[in-house]
């Protein structure tokens, strides 16, 4: 048995709660000064100040000393395109002259042409390609992922990405959530003929539900990619197939995504940058976590999402990378918490709250993972400096020094 203590901890950041939070209650962190944790195995058995520790024989614990360092849950990236073949860094450098992401879309680059690399990467080349990937943001404290599939748009390519997802998630620390993205664009062939495609990709899903290979479906409901009654059939019959159920609503265009995300239960409506005022109350009043991805809007010289306005209303927001190699190709922890901080007027507890318990609820999980609370898996990271205000501060940089996965060191 493996017996962890981490002690003298100058900020204990607990995010305790197994639901996600809504409004002010994503303020309320649970934060613990000279805070003590103990795990045992892979799950937390113990929290609170030094006073647990009489109750424990330190002797039989490995213990971490965490004067003036901060611990938090691990992080937990709930929207990624984490396996793709291919990238688009001419198309970024067209964006930084004037392009926009749509027309080069509609001029058979974008989705399409990460579509026809993905089609051509190996089932090998997919699984080193995710080693690199997962490696790099369990450096960054991510615990957990979030990965679509959606560059295949046919079958064999659609399920060779989900299996990629599984195998990586058995060989690698950072766990993996797959969702089924197969109505993620409309190729040229299929151009008219959408809702022919959908009936595709509806075919998909008792086969993906059956074998495991995801727990959600998601789709790309935007002007010129499938419409909100496309949306609504697609996520209907995954629903009945037994997935959970997302949508990227309302990025471009406000087509109304964001209702029909309540409309469904959606687990997580993601985007949002169009959000109406009705769609953003409706969701406030709902289950369905606001996904906030920061870094698509900076990449993609967009405005932002109205996070602070979104909170105010009372809705539950979780942030996430949105790693991709065309809209974000970045993954980075620290530039989205550099965002929501500098852009989206996120106080650093409402934006821990969003990498914590509100993106383990957004993938499912808020029951598991995402607090650090008696009974939860013990996926941990440790600062390198005392205070949680040192996230937003040193701006852009890494200062994860230590990463806990299922009770096990990993980093640091
Ligand atoms: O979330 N908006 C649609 N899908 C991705 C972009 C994917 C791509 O450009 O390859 C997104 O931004
Ligand atoms: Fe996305």
């Amino acid at each position: 048995m493996s017996k962890l203590i981490i002690k003298n901890v100058s900020e204990l950041v607990t995010c305790r709660g197994r639901a996600p939070k809504h409004g002010k209650d994503m303020s309320d962190i649970g934060l613990i000064k000279n805070g003590c944790l103990v795990i045992e195995n892979d799950t937390i058995i113990d929290v609170g100040t030094k006073e647990i520790l009489k109750n424990y024989n330190e002797e039989e614990y490995q213990v971490i000393d965490a004067e003036n360092k901060a611990v938090l849950p691990g992080f937990i990236d709930s929207h990624t395109h984490l396996i793709f073949g291919g990238y688009r860094a001419e198309e970024f450098s067209w964006r930084l002259k004037g392009d926009t992401y749509m027309s080069i879309m509609e001029r058979g680059g974008g989705i399409t042409s990460t579509v026809r690399s993905t089609r051509n990467t190996s089932d090998e080349e997919f699984i080193s390609l995710g080693i690199k990937r997962l490696d790099k943001i369990l450096d960054m404290g991510v615990t957990t992922v979030e990965g679509k599939s959606g560059y295949g748009l046919e079958k064999e390519t659609e399920i060779r990405q989900l299996k990629a997802m599984k195998e990586l998630n058995e060989m690698h620390p950072v766990d993996i959530v797959p969702t089924f993205l197969g109505p993620h664009s409309v190729l040229p062939e299929y151009k008219g003929k959408e809702d022919e495609f959908i009936n595709l990709m509806i075919d998909l899903l008792p086969e993906i539900a059956k074998e495991n290979l995801a727990e959600f479906a998601d789709i790309f409901c935007e002007k010129n990619v499938f419409t909100i009654d496309q949306s609504r059939r697609f996520l209907t019959a995954a629903k009945d197939a037994g997935l959970k159920l997302k949508i990227h609503a309302d990025e471009m265009y406000r087509l109304g995504g964001t209702e029909l995300a309540v409309e469904l239960g959606c687990t997580s409506a993601d985007h949002l940058l169009q959000a109406s005022d009705e769609g953003i109350k409706q969701l406030s009043e709902s289950n369905t976590v606001a996904t906030i991805l920061p870094a698509t809007a900076f990449c993609l010289k967009e405005e932002y999402a109205r996070a602070r306005y979104m909170i105010d209303k009372g809705c539950a927001l979780s942030l996430a990378t949105d790693f991709n190699p065309g809209s974000c190709f970045t993954n980075s922890i620290p530039l989205v918490i550099a965002l929501a901080a500098l852009h989206m007027k996120m106080t650093i507890e409402e934006i821990i709250t969003a990498l914590t318990i509100n993106a383990a609820a957004a993938v499912g999980r808020s029951d598991r993972i995402g607090s650090i609370e008696k009974g939860k898996k013990a996926d941990i990271i440790i600062l390198e400096y005392p205070s949680i205000h040192f996230l937003p501060y040193h701006a852009g940089v890494n200062i994860v020094e230590t990463v806990i996965k299922n009770g096990k060191i990993v980093r640091g």
